[in-house]
């Protein structure tokens, strides 16, 4: 008989790529996505794999306890990938309550229905928990978080990510619920909803619009791209230790600013601009409240105990994302558009 595994928040950006990558590996999983659809997720991304018959889509909400039990009373799952969340900074200071609600309250829900329905009979059991390096706060010039780094959330999106793992850790040190949780580096990649600096910043650049640079640009991220993620979430949830934390990241820093050059250039390139024409669309704005300087990841622990390593530089993924995004006019069109564009408008006014 087929495994049950459930993947949460499989129609959003690094879902739909953990999605995909276990539809294809493994045919004798039965896929189940869980997923929202809020703004952030989109079946689209997905439309390549949902004729499978490994697949199998749900729409629901995480933070909706009943629903969640009597969906896994049904289903029988024995492995959960939790990606559901929200998301991005931003909207987080915006409205936190939505963040605490969907990433803590929703997080507990899928903890409760794992207990439940394994009833202490958690061999061959799993709950994965994506999380996220912004858990651990900012870095000055120096150093790297690794998995012992104390957290120190800043944002409420990073705060609600980490009230989420100290929830996950607490059901495995009290129940013995079988878990892991892996905290990730910025990803970026095909698919990705552009509110997030890389795909916001094609899609200006593309449409002429001004660059919105938060403050000097002088923060730091470690960006790693969504397949190489993607194929550490299947090593983890496959070889990973029950209990324990893996970092994972790009081992590739860049301050803003020189990113946000480097991938003017790559676009003028790709477009038959003059080289620094789209550079002159950088405009420098009110910085971002709680603004952290610098993420950069030590993962170490997952090369060494596991064996995974980024296998694409950032010229390759940079040029890989500006590629698809150049060739998905049609699912960028449909994504920028109705709340999208309230969002923009919020967020930046009328530029
Ligand atoms: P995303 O915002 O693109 O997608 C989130 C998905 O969750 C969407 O499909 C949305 O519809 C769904 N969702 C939201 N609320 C839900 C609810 N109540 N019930 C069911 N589904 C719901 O996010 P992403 O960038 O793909 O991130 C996925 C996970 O990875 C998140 O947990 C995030 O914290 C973590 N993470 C992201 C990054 C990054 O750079 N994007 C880095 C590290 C960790
Ligand atoms: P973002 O993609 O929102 O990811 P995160 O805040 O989770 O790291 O932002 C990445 C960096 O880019 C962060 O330092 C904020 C900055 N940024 C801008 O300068 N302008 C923008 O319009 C956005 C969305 C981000």
């Amino acid at each position: 008989m087929k495994k049950n595994i459930l993947i949460t928040g499989g129609a959003g950006f690094i879902g739909s790529h953990v999605v995909r990558l276990f539809i294809n590996k493994y045919p004798e999983y039965q896929i189940f996505n869980l997923d929202k659809l809020t703004y952030a997720g989109n079946l689209e991304n997905l439309s390549d794999i949902d004729k499978s018959e490994n697949y199998t889509f749900v729409k629901g909400d995480i933070t909706d306890g009943n629903f969640v039990f009597e969906l896994f009373q049904k289903h029988n799952f024995h492995g959960v990938i939790h990606l559901a969340a929200e998301s991005h900074v931003d909207r987080s200071i915006s409205n936190p309550m939505e963040f605490i609600i969907t990433n803590i309250v929703g997080t507990v829900n899928l903890l409760n229905a794992c207990k439940t329905t394994w009833k202490e009979n958690f061999e061959d059991k799993l709950f994965y928990h994506i999380s996220t390096d912004e858990v651990y706060g900012s870095l000055g010039e120096t150093g790297m978080f690794t998995e012992k780094t104390a957290y120190d959330p800043h944002s409420p999106y990073s705060a609600s990510k980490a009230g989420s793992d100290h929830m996950v850790r607490a059901y495995h040190d009290t129940y013995g619920l079988p878990v892991v949780i892996t905290n990730c580096s910025n990803n970026y990649g095909p698919n990705q909803f552009p509110e997030k600096l890389i795909p916001l910043f094609i899609n200006n650049i593309k449409n002429k619009k001004p660059l919105p640079v938060y403050g000097q640009g002088v923060n730091v991220r470690d960006w790693l791209y969504v397949e190489d993620h993607a194929a550490a979430i299947d090593l983890v949830f496959h070889k990973g230790k029950t209990g324990e934390t893996y970092n994972i990241g790009g081992n590739n820093e860049w301050k803003n600013i020189e990113l946000i050059k480097k991938l003017c250039s790559i676009m003028d390139k790709k477009l038959g601009r003059n080289e620094g024409e789209s550079a002159e669309l950088i405009t420098y704005v009110k910085d971002r409240a709680g603004h952290d300087l610098r993420y950069a990841i030590d993962s170490s622990k997952i090369k060494k105990e596991l064996g995974w390593e980024p296998s694409l530089n950032f010229e390759q993924g940079l040029e890989k994302t500006v590629d698809w995004y150049l060739n998905n006019n049609q699912w960028l069109n449909n994504v920028v558009s109705g709340a999208y564009e309230t969002y923009y408008k919020k967020q930046y006014g009328n530029s």
